[in-house]
């Protein structure tokens, strides 16, 4: 759990004290909350177990805090103060609120640990040698399986490679796209900045493709002159739309009419929340599909672990630049996601994760809609993060101001569009990540999202 207390080196118990009573009162510390065990809050903060305990109990006898026996120390259920309602212009979030981040702080830690022992108490001597290029067969055996059941994606065994993330996987797989003299890709007129800086370090000019209500315009390919496309098609990263049914279609055709490339980025396509989870676009074009996924999202981008199903065709160029890279993904880690997902700890995972998402999904609608009811939340019931089409007259750049003066770090369209993509007509938008802020912190969070947006409606003056 992570706390964010500010002590005083040369009195810490009792900075301890008034901190959590501040964060108690002020509901950074949402009630219902557990604390951290005396044991480890002590070890963390180089105090001794029993100052630690005394603090504790000090705040149950205010009634801030309640002992439950057995089950630790909670913090009790007082009121919630309106969100926002204590929020003043010297507080500061330290937040960040961009898209794609998940709570890495729910990482399941002691299901890991169990995997980890396991594999490694279990595993062959030779599981510690040099591993081949795509990984082991363990993981990738339990990925194939894994993908068909949760994501339709027709894949066996030997079409998996196994990464250090998405991130590695485009880096890889845009090198071997221009290894094999592949030379323009088609992009989304708005995504990561950064994947189009990977696919430029390869050497591949990106062309952003507009997008509307129904994802990539896919028509457009036609005249872009490209050889391959990187898509979103589960969830169009930021604009939160799907890839319709027709658009699908037309983009396996025009891929097997032109030989061409199709780089899925199916960055969150197990968080649907609407129960209308569509499979992955790869099994249209199985042929013509690069498939990626990642455990950043239900497990932590910490672990460093990715995956892409890779056609035939372009396997052999894939490993090669994997091995001029230098890039072996870590046996243990391996073999402990293998372990993790037959144990189904992984589906145990996803489910949590797409639970705790999907409430705090339905509080950031809700609180936006009693504060901010002239703005409105857009974009697809699923994954990390939505689109917050602000009130009329405020500029996305007035509320990315006012956030940074609140120590709060979000973006709008604006800072995800591709250069040289066509100017669309869409309302002022922020990009709102719900997924990274520690649970205790999430109303926190919004609280502070809306504020930025008050903020910069003051600033409008009196008619604004
Ligand atoms: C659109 C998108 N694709 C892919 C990823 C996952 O990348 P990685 O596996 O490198 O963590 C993210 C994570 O933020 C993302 O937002």
């Amino acid at each position: 759990m992570d706390l964010h207390l500010a002590l005083d080196p040369r009195r810490k118990a009792a900075s301890l004290e008034e901190a959590l009573r501040a964060a108690v009162t002020d509901g950074r510390l949402a009630p219902g909350t557990r604390l951290p065990p005396t044991r480890t809050l002590a070890h963390d903060l180089g105090l001794a177990r029993n100052s630690v305990a005394e603090v504790y109990a000090r705040l149950v006898g205010e009634g801030r805090l309640e002992a439950r026996v057995g089950s630790g120390t909670w913090v009790r259920d007082i009121p919630t103060p309106v969100p926002g309602a204590r929020i003043d212009r010297s507080t500061r979030f330290d937040l960040d609120l961009r898209g794609g981040l998940p709570d890495a702080s729910g990482f399941a830690r002691s299901a890991w640990s169990r995997a980890v022992a396991r594999s490694l108490a279990e595993a062959p001597g030779t599981s510690f040698a040099y591993g081949a290029l795509e990984g082991t067969v363990e993981l990738r055996t339990a990925l194939a399986g894994y993908l068909a059941r949760t994501r339709g994606v027709v894949a066996g065994s030997d079409d998996l490679v196994v990464t250090h993330g998405f991130g590695e996987l485009l880096s890889t797989v845009a090198r071997a796209l221009a290894a094999t003299g592949r030379r323009r890709i088609a992009v989304e007129a708005y995504g990561h900045a950064s994947h189009r800086e990977v696919l430029a370090a390869a050497g591949l000019e990106p062309v952003p493709v507009e997008l509307d209500r129904d994802g990539m315009v896919v028509d457009r390919l036609e005249t872009a002159g490209v050889d391959a496309v990187l898509v979103t098609p589960a969830h169009q990263f930021p604009t939160g739309v799907p890839l319709s049914a027709p658009r699908r279609s037309a983009l396996g055709d025009w891929a097997r009419a032109n030989g061409a490339i199709v780089i899925e980025d199916d960055y969150d396509g197990e968080f649907r929340f609407d129960g209308r989870a569509i499979g992955a676009f790869q099994s249209l074009a199985p042929e013509h599909t690069v498939y990626g996924g990642t455990a950043s999202k239900a497990l932590a981008p910490g672990l460093g672990i990715g995956w892409g199903v890779v056609p035939a065709g372009l396997r052999d160029a894939v490993l090669e630049q994997r091995r001029l890279s230098g890039a072996a993904t870590d046996a243990i880690s391996q073999l402990a996601l293998a372990a993790f997902i037959g144990a189904g700890d992984y589906d145990r995972a996803v489910r949590g994760a797409r639970l705790r998402y999907r409430a705090r999904r339905e509080l950031l609608e809700r609180l936006v809609a009693e504060r901010l009811p002239d703005a409105r939340i857009a974009g697809l019931e699923a994954g990390l993060h939505c689109l917050l089409e602000l009130p009329p007259g405020i500029a996305e750049a007035e509320v990315v101001r006012e956030a940074a003066d609140l120590g709060l770090r979000y973006g709008g369209l604006a800072s995800y569009a591709a250069d040289g993509a066509t100017a669309e007509s869409r309302p002022p938008t922020m990009v709102v990540g719900y997924g990274a802020p520690p649970e205790h912190r999430f109303e926190h969070a919004i609280a502070a999202v809306i504020a930025s947006i008050e903020a910069a409606r003051t600033a409008l003056g009196p008619r604004g």
